[in-house]
């Protein structure tokens, strides 16, 4: 057996638990909630919530007029809400709050006549819903794609220019990105927004990272935060792996793990019982440095 860690941190942040909670409560009430893309990035929980009525839509033109419709912690840009609005859908908005700040803070900036700046990863649905409360922002995924586009980008100096980024971005990317922008711009602003359980996970990722022999990372491959979470692991632990569930773990993996200490973390929208599946089939002495979920759930067991 291995000696396994379990990070306090591992598992559904404050919106992700919000945004299931709402789910839950409105698909008993309605014979169809709709959710705008799917709830989490976790397809477990997604197939769990199906079975609850919650069907995911992937655009409005999937959502019927009148339907009681979901928003996800992820939010959305201002043209759904109006679309969902003209459509006469109920809305059951799990917006996280953190992002709903971002979507506020683009808009005043927007509107104050300054550039906007988006740190994150361009195709995700965090982003592009912020992009979509603000006029021609510019996303930059890395700190090195920064450094390359701004020439193209072409702004002078001067320029007002106002940084978001995404909630769940590398620290130490954001920390590089910010100082190349404050160096190229007199008149930057910027607005940290990384969120706090993003921070916390990651800070503690690489305290476990850095005295495990091994890490074990669980999330669905979809997961942006889950994949930070990988890469900081990695770079600090010679042996990462990472799975979207217990079924991922192969006989050999267990057996090359026997005797080793054990980091487990898992990101923001994995659920407590696939945690728990991973640290049972590893051992039978995990220790409790869970979240309050996964707490209750070995006292259940
Ligand atoms: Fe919200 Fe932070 Fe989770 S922004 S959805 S609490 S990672």
């Amino acid at each position: 057996m291995s000696r396994v860690t379990v990070a306090q941190s591992a598992g559904f942040c404050f919106g992700v638990r919000r945004a299931v909670d709402l789910a839950e409560r409105e698909a008993a009430k309605h014979q169809t909630l709709y959710s705008y893309g799917e709830i989490i990035h976790n397809t477990h929980e997604t197939r769990r919530l199906e079975k609850l009525g919650v069907r995911t839509a992937e655009c409005t033109a999937d959502i019927p007029d009148g339907a009681a419709v979901l928003i996800r912690a992820h939010g959305v840009t201002r043209a759904v809400y109006e679309t969902l609005e003209a459509k006469g859908c109920t809305v059951y908005d799990a917006t996280c709050p953190f992002v709903a700040k971002i979507h506020r803070i683009v808009e005043a900036e927007s509107k104050a006549g300054r550039r906007i700046i988006i740190l994150g990863s361009k195709n995700h649905p965090e982003v592009l819903g912020i992009a979509g409360w603000c006029q021609n922002a510019a996303i930059y995924e890395s700190s090195e794609q920064l450094l390359q586009a701004l020439d193209e980008l072409g702004l002078p100096p001067e320029t007002p220019v106002s940084v978001v980024g995404q909630t769940t971005l590398n620290r130490a990317s954001w920390n590089i990105s910010v100082k190349i922008l404050k160096k190229r711009y007199t008149n930057c602003k910027i607005f940290d927004t990384i969120c706090n359980a993003t921070d916390e996970r990651q800070t503690e990722a690489r305290s476990l990272a850095g005295r495990s022999d091994c890490m074990v990372v669980i999330g669905d491959k979809k997961s942006s935060n889950t994949k930070r979470l990988y890469e900081i692991s990695a770079s600090l632990c010679p042996h990462v792996l990472h799975i979207e569930d217990a079924t991922e773990l192969g006989t050999s993996d267990i057996e090359a793990l026997r005797g080793l200490t054990v980091g487990i973390t898992a990101g923001a929208s994995t659920p407590a019982w696939i945690i728990k599946e991973v640290s049972n089939m590893m051992s039978a002495e995990t220790r409790i440095e869970t979240n309050e979920d996964f707490a209750a759930m070995l006292e259940e067991s």
